[in-house]
């Protein structure tokens, strides 16, 4: 049987690798700025905000201290290892293993955040699943590739180890006016976009969506 990008997630890509990648590459550290801003604009006292494929919690290494202890935060992956990583930096974290695609988590949240996770998964798919858990906000952030670069990856760097050819699959890029398309469908609207840059000429987009009343 090929393997798979879910493969490579659940049991193939190493922590300490993607951590290294991801810092190296800026991305971690403008993912967390993305997370501190998202908290700012729809945290409010005892909010349960969802978190989905939330990986090691890294960007608890470049927030700020004690970021999410007015909320009620919900730290879900694919990765039991990943969430074991997250709960180390975060002991109090209420971590759960879930299937974006199938999840088996209850709704309602007031926020969900999904950061580069929808690249990995069959996104449409993970859209649904997160506006049935009925969140009043969702947050993607999705990446935006340079013209011309069709990569996930940019050509020029080396992945670690683990990361290489990802279940001989790349993971695939988003398009932002599909993923609104299919959002708006299932009632949300686009309400805020924050474009963050990030070496290699990406972008992190980021994409406020709110349920419409
Ligand atoms: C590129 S990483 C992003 C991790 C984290 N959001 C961050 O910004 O560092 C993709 C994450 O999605 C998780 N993932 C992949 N497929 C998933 C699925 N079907 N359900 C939940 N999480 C999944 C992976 O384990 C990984 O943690």
């Amino acid at each position: 049987m090929p393997s798979t990008l879910r493969d490579a997630w659940t049991s193939r890509v190493q922590v300490e690798d993607y951590e290294a990648h991801m810092a190296a590459i800026g991305q971690a550290q403008a993912n967390a700025a993305h997370m501190a801003e998202f908290l700012a604009r729809v945290g409010e006292p005892g909010a349960r905000i969802l978190i989905a494929g939330a990986g090691t919690g890294q960007m608890f290494d470049y927030l700020p201290p004690g970021a999410f202890d007015s909320h009620r935060g919900v730290f879900a992956d694919i990765n039991p290892r990943f969430l074991a990583r997250l709960r180390r930096r975060n002991p109090g974290a209420l971590c759960v293993a879930d299937d974006l695609e199938a999840s088996a988590l209850t709704g309602p949240f007031h926020a969900a955040a999904v950061v580069l996770v929808l690249e990995h998964i069959q996104w449409r798919k993970g859209l649904d699943t997160l506006a049935a858990l009925d969140p009043r906000y969702l947050f993607l952030v999705l990446q935006r590739n340079p013209e011309g670069m069709t990569t996930a990856v940019s050509p020029t760097r080396v992945l670690p180890a683990s990361m290489q050819n990802l279940g001989g699959q790349h993971p695939e890029l988003v398009d932002k006016n599909e993923a609104a398309t299919h959002l708006q469908r299932l009632g949300y609207a686009l309400i805020e976009e924050w474009p963050r840059n990030v070496p290699d000429s990406k972008v992190m987009l980021g994409l406020l969506f709110e349920r419409v009343p």
